[in-house]
This record gives structure tokens, C-alpha cells and sequence, in this order.
């Protein structure tokens, strides 16, 4: 068996051929239609096999979820229908039982942000232009081929139930808001309705003044709700099933009702109220902290809390998992569990902004598990994070998770081969968040790599099965599951965060500090290394953040012997002497972690050379080069990280790890610049 040159567009849905399938429906529409033929595309079951799908009220079913047999689909409404053909078909092609299975999804709103600019450039984009964005004067034009990609996209969320997209940046343009934006919107959500993708904005909150001519843009003036409210209705003529608004707004600049010495409150409820009629939502984003002296990581918290209850019940607000701003490992953010009146939705990130951009293999769900798994303790032991934004343990009408998208008009959608399967996993886990890393890592593997084809019995691979397996399948899945933490440990072990150099966020830049920069974006800020120690303060002797955590948590992280080790520079200032559970200093600690998350991608190295007969040349080629440079990326940090603490704590290296290869001064000036090896 040849395997044939892949250029990773087909992503998870490889096409393999089906066996014969009779499909009866009990209705008929474009999303049946879809259901219908996905089922007769990809049949792997038993050839001839009868399949019913029908639509019946059921009370065990909530919103779109399904009742799955070996031979029949039952869901209250057509996209249940279609998310249980996915799974029946997902289930063949990765070999999984089929019980009788009521299935329900975690979540209602399963959404991407798409940090898409109107000039096609994507914030944070590592995987080429917009889908949905173009430069130039045909910029608004609607071709076939945008057509037929957006179709594509369409179906690639919904083999995985995500189910809504916000398709702009939410740095927003207010051009989104004119007649021509509005207008491709609807084009985009006429595309991706069939497959149940819902589309929404980002807006700017000062949007009536920046375009609608009027003088203010403060929430509580009549002229600029009537405004608001007007914008809706029309956005509604246009697309009658639009999901609602994204708001970052009194945040790193962006405007926001606190310019008009309103509250979040007062903003989001006047956006709110217009949305009412036509059951539209709106996200309210909590990223929000000013250059005072208060710690970063309290100010979202400080800042709506005593908002609680305040909001109305179409909004809900989107808190990033971490209190400062989706570093490799952060605490989640406290207001998880403390808002109790009000809704309140996960915002992850897909694409890899702090975590090596599309050159490192970084599997993420296990840093979505350790997140949604979480105990915040805010109703007792078990309030996990996924309880508190799931609504099992609140009362909320809306409940949502959103990730920010890592897809791009690269061929392969997402850079790098690998990050496909952070979509994927986003997806899997907004629609079962009990699922573990390693069940969705085995599934990706096997939908992405598999040559095998189940309707095909002369498969005349030079390999079996169980060599496939035992020589791909296991190594590769494991390489996944260990490639956030080698990620950590080479960038920002042990609790350090936000050590980057300015901007990119790329390489490392531990000594960045410009006397005229704001503070709290400078490394200094984060890492406070001096002759004593490292780490940020956050107890009672520091910033205190830790009292935005609910007991018996709280005292469990001010307390350096109970403390995790691995955020304890995040809560604690920690002497280079400081003896850890192992018997060795925070020294030593920190300088086996950094030469640990070397070797990690030296052995990912061997792994994916040994893959080389199971995978097609291009894919294998692809990860390959990249896997050498995030090797050679990984001892920069190691050095630039080492090397520049060293200045501090003044003790050796510890003698039986490899020196470090560059020097500081080297390093300095380089990634000062640009990221080392960034292509
Ligand atoms: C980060 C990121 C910005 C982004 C911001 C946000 O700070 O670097 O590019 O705009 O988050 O989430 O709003």
C-alpha cells in the first residue's frame, strides 16, 4: 500500500471508501440531506446494513443531543440527527463499541473566536490569512472557492459539535458593523446554517460614534441604545438565526462603558435589551486590567465580582482560563465558582500564542482537563471549573465555551499537522468534558493517520494492524500527551509565567524590562527574580491575590509547603536554597525542569523519525523539520532562561546536565528582536 501525499486538508474526515448503507429519515431538510450523505460517504459498518434516523421528542435528550444504536439515530432536532451521524461514523473508523447510548452535550454554545481583522491578517494566526477576510478592493466579494472552503470549515465543526463561530477579531473593526460587513456575514452564515454553525460578531463599543454619527457612545443615552437597538433589528433581517455579540470593552484600550463612567454592567445589558427580541446573546469578555499597582492577576476579578447578579440573563460573561492571559500553565482564574448570579463561559485558546506558535507540537487538551477538572471549592468539594460553567451547579440560561481558533488559509487549516487536534479536542471536550486527553488523542490519531481503510479488506499494507499500533498509534499518542508539560518545563517551569520576549510571544526574554515600559508588561514584573529568589508574591505577605480562592484552596497555596510545585514561583517569592520534595533546592529544580523539557523534544524527535514508514511523506517531512526547530528553540530557552537567572541565584548549573550552548549576551540581542529560528 502506497501512502498517498497528504497535504493534511482533510484533516480528521479522511475520505475512505464505504461499504453499501440504506438510510431511512424520518424528515427531510438541508441538514438531514447532510446527515444522510456523510452516512452513505462513510459507511464502515456492516454492508447493507439499515440505518433510521428520526426525529421524536424526547425528555432525556437535552438541546441537540442524541440516542445512538449500532443502526438508528433519534434526536429532538436535525442537527441532534447529524452530530450522531459523526459519532456513529467516528465510532467505526476508530474501532469503538456502539452501546445504546443517550448522549448530551456539555455545553449549549460551542464556539470558535476567530481573531480575524477585515484586512485578512489574523491576530495571533499562525496558519496564513482569514477564511473569511480579504484584502483589497474585492475584499467583500463572495467567490466559489470562499464558498466551498467555508463549507468545508462548516463540516469540520460539526464533525466535532462545535456549533457557533465568531468570525472577527475581538480588537474589532466598527466597519463590521456597516451594510458590506453585514452583508458577508450573512454570505458566511448562509454556508455554515445547514451544518449548525451559528455565526456571531466582535463589536466595538464605540461603534454609534465611530460610524453611527452620534455624538457619544455612552450605554445609558437614549440616541445610542435606539442606535444599538436598530443595528440588531437590521443585523436580524439579514440573518434571522444570528448567535449575538462578542464584546472585549474597557480592555487594553479598546473602548467600553467605562469611559463614560458606566459600569460592564450598564454595557452589556444595553446590548442585551436589544438582542431580547430575537433571542440573541451576548459575550462579555472579563479581560480586563489597568496599569495601576494592584497584580494583574486580581484586577478581572476585583472588577466584577460585586456585578454578580447584575447582568442580565442573555449575557453571559467570558473569562480566560487563567488570571493573566493563556500562559503554559496558569492557576484557573478565580471568578470561576464566585460569580454565582451570573453566567459565565471558559475562553480557551486554540492557537498557540504562548505556546511555540505552529513550529512546537503542543497537544493541549491535557491543559484543558487540568483546567475544567479544577476545584474551585466554591459550592463545597467537586465544584470543578466544568461544574461551574456547565450549569449543574448554577442556575443559568445560557451555557458556553469558547476557544480561540488556530485555523488559517493554509492548506492544512492550522500550520502545523499536529494542532489540528487542538480543534478537534476543543470540540470533543465542548461536547463531553468528561472525555479524558488520552481517549481524544487515540481517537485523533486513528481518524487523522490511519491508512487502514474498514470497508477494504485487501488492505495490502506493508505492515499489520497491531504494527501500526504498537510502532505509531502508542509512541505518537504518548508524544502528545507529554508535549504541553516538555513545553512548560523548557519555557516557564515550576509557576514562572510570561517571560517572553516583547511582543511575539514567541522566545524568551526573562531580562525584558525597558525603563519606560508599563510594568506589567514587562518579564521583570512576572518573575521578580533578585539575589534572594524568584517567584510572584501573590499571598498575604504579597499581592494577596489568593484570597480571590475559596478555602480550604486559599490557604493551601499560601502556604509554601502545600503550595503545587508546579504554579509555586506563580504564589510564591522563593529562595534559590529553598529545599523541594525531592530533597533538592529551587536551584537545581528549576535547572533539571529546563534541561528535562529539552530531552522531551529530543526523544519527540526519535519518535516521529521511527514513524517514518507510517506516515506519508508529506505530513512526515513537514513534522519533522518542525520538530528540529522547536529543538533548537527549546535550548534557547533553556539557556536564555538559565543563563540570566543564574545572574541572581550565582550557583553552578548543576554539574550533570548539558551546558548550555549559546550565550546571554547573544541571546539577548537576538530575541530582543525577533524570535530565534521564527519561520
Ligand atoms: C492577549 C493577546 C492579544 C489579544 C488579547 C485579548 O493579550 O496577546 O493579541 O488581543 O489577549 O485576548 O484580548
Amino acid at each position: 500500500m502506497t501512502l498517498h501525499s497528504q497535504n493534511g486538508h482533510d484533516i480528521w474526515l479522511q475520505n475512505k471508501k464505504a461499504k453499501p448503507v440504506n438510510v431511512t429519515t424520518s424528515k427531510q431538510s438541508s441538514t438531514i440531506d447532510i446527515a444522510k450523505n456523510e452516512l452513505i460517504n462513510g459507511w464502515q459498518g456492516p454492508e447493507g446494513a439499515t440505518i433510521a434516523l428520526t426525529i421524536k421528542k424526547d425528555k432525556s435528550l437535552h438541546k441537540d443531543g442524541f440516542k445512538i444504536t449500532s443502526t438508528s439515530i433519534q434526536a429532538n432536532t436535525d442537527l441532534g440527527i447529524l452530530y450522531g451521524v459523526y459519532d456513529l461514523l467516528r465510532r467505526q473508523q476508530t474501532e469503538t463499541s456502539i452501546k445504546d447510548e443517550t448522549i448530551n452535550p456539555s455545553y449549549d454554545r460551542r464556539i470558535l473566536n476567530h481573531w480575524d481583522n477585515p484586512n485578512g491578517s489574523i491576530e495571533r494566526g499562525y496558519a496564513g490569512k482569514s477564511l473569511f477576510w480579504h484584502y483589497g478592493k474585492d475584499s467583500l466579494a463572495v467567490t466559489e472557492s470562499d464558498i466551498k472552503l467555508w463549507k468545508e470549515y462548516a463540516r469540520i465543526n460539526a464533525s466535532v459539535g462545535i456549533n457557533g463561530a465568531v468570525l472577527n477579531n475581538v480588537n474589532a473593526s466598527p466597519m463590521m458593523l456597516t451594510q458590506g460587513y453585514l452583508e458577508k456575514v450573512k454570505a458566511i452564515a448562509d454556508v455554515l446554517r445547514p451544518y449548525g454553525v451559528k455565526t456571531y460578531i466582535s463589536i466595538k463599543f464605540s461603534s454609534p460614534s465611530l460610524i453611527g454619527g452620534l455624538k457619544t457612545s455612552d450605554p445609558l443615552d437614549a440616541d445610542v441604545i435606539k442606535w444599538w437597538n436598530n443595528k440588531v433589528k437590521d443585523i436580524y433581517k439579514l440573518i434571522p438565526d444570528f448567535g449575538g455579540f462578542l464584546v472585549k470593552a474597557s480592555s487594553e484600550g479598546q473602548p467600553g462603558p467605562q469611559d463614560y463612567g458606566r459600569t460592564h454592567a450598564d454595557g452589556a445589558n444595553m446590548l442585551a435589551d436589544a438582542f431580547k427580541p430575537f433571542n440573541g446573546i451576548v459575550m462579555w469578555r472579563a479581560f480586563v486590567y489597568s496599569a495601576n499597582d494592584e497584580d494583574r492577576a486580581k484586577q478581572a476579578y476585583n472588577e466584577f465580582i460585586n456585578l454578580d447578579g447584575k447582568f442580565r440573563d442573555n449575557v453571559i460573561i467570558q473569562v480566560k482560563n487563567g488570571p493573566i492571559d493563556f500562559q503554559p500553565r496558569e492557576p484557573f482564574s478565580p471568578l470561576f465558582g464566585a460569580l454565582k448570579k451570573t453566567a459565565i463561559m471558559p475562553e480557551l485558546q486554540i492557537t498557540q500564542e504562548y505556546l511555540g506558535h505552529s513550529i512546537h507540537l503542543a497537544y493541549l487538551a491535557p491543559m484543558w482537563k487540568e483546567f475544567l477538572d479544577s476545584d474551585t471549592y466554591q459550592e463545597g468539594k467537586g465544584s470543578t471549573v466544568a461544574k461551574t460553567t456547565d450549569g449543574s451547579l448554577f442556575d443559568q440560561k445560557i451555557s458556553a465555551i469558547a476557544g480561540v481558533a488556530n485555523t488559517g488559509l493554509d492548506n492544512n487549516w492550522t500550520g502545523h499537522t499536529f494542532a489540528q487536534s487542538n480543534w478537534y479536542a476543543f470540540g470533543r471536550l465542548a461536547w463531553n468534558h468528561e472525555l479524558s486527553s488520552e481517549q481524544i488523542a487515540d481517537e485523533w490519531v486513528k481518524l487523522t493517520f490511519s491508512p487502514f481503510d474498514l470497508s477494504n479488506s485487501e488492505n495490502k499494507a506493508d505492515f499489520s494492524k497491531s504494527d501500526w499500533s504498537n510502532n505509531f498509534l502508542k509512541p505518537v499518542k504518548q508524544m502528545m500527551l507529554d508535549s504541553r508539560e516538555a513545553i512548560v518545563d523548557y519555557m516557564m517551569p515550576l509557576g514562572l509565567h510570561h517571560i517572553f520576549s516583547a511582543n511575539e510571544h514567541y522566545g524568551p526574554g526573562p531580562w525584558y524590562g525597558p525603563a519606560r515600559a508599563r510594568k506589567d508588561w514587562t518579564s521583570l514584573y512576572y518573575h521578580k527574580a533578585d539575589s534572594l529568589g524568584i517567584g510572584f508574591d501573590r499571598t498575604p505577605t504579597g499581592s494577596n491575590a489568593t484570597i480571590q480562592y475559596e478555602e480550604p484552596l486559599r490557604s493551601q497555596l499560601n502556604n509554601i509547603e502545600t503550595c503545587p510545585e508546579n504554579v509555586l514561583l506563580w504564589f510564591h517569592h522563593v529562595p534559590w536554597d529553598y529545599k523541594m520534595k525531592n530533597g533538592k533546592t529551587l536551584w537545581d529544580n528549576l535547572a533539571y525542569r529546563y534541561d528535562a523539557g529539552v530531552k522531551k523534544v529530543r526523544e519527540f524527535q526519535k519518535i516521529w523519525d521511527m514513524s517514518k514508514p507510517y506516515v506519508d511523506s508529506k505530513r512526515f517531512d513537514e513534522v519533522q523539520s518542525k520538530l528540529r526547530n522547536q529543538s533548537r528553540n527549546a535550548q534557547v530557552w533553556k539557556d536564555a532562561c538559565l543563563l540570566y537567572f543564574q545572574e541572581f541565584s550565582n550557583i553552578p548549573i548543576p554539574y550533570d546536565i548539558e551546558r548550555p550552548m549559546h550565550d546571554l549576551e547573544d541571546l539577548k540581542i537576538s530575541t530582543m528582536k525577533r524570535p530565534l529560528d521564527y519561520k
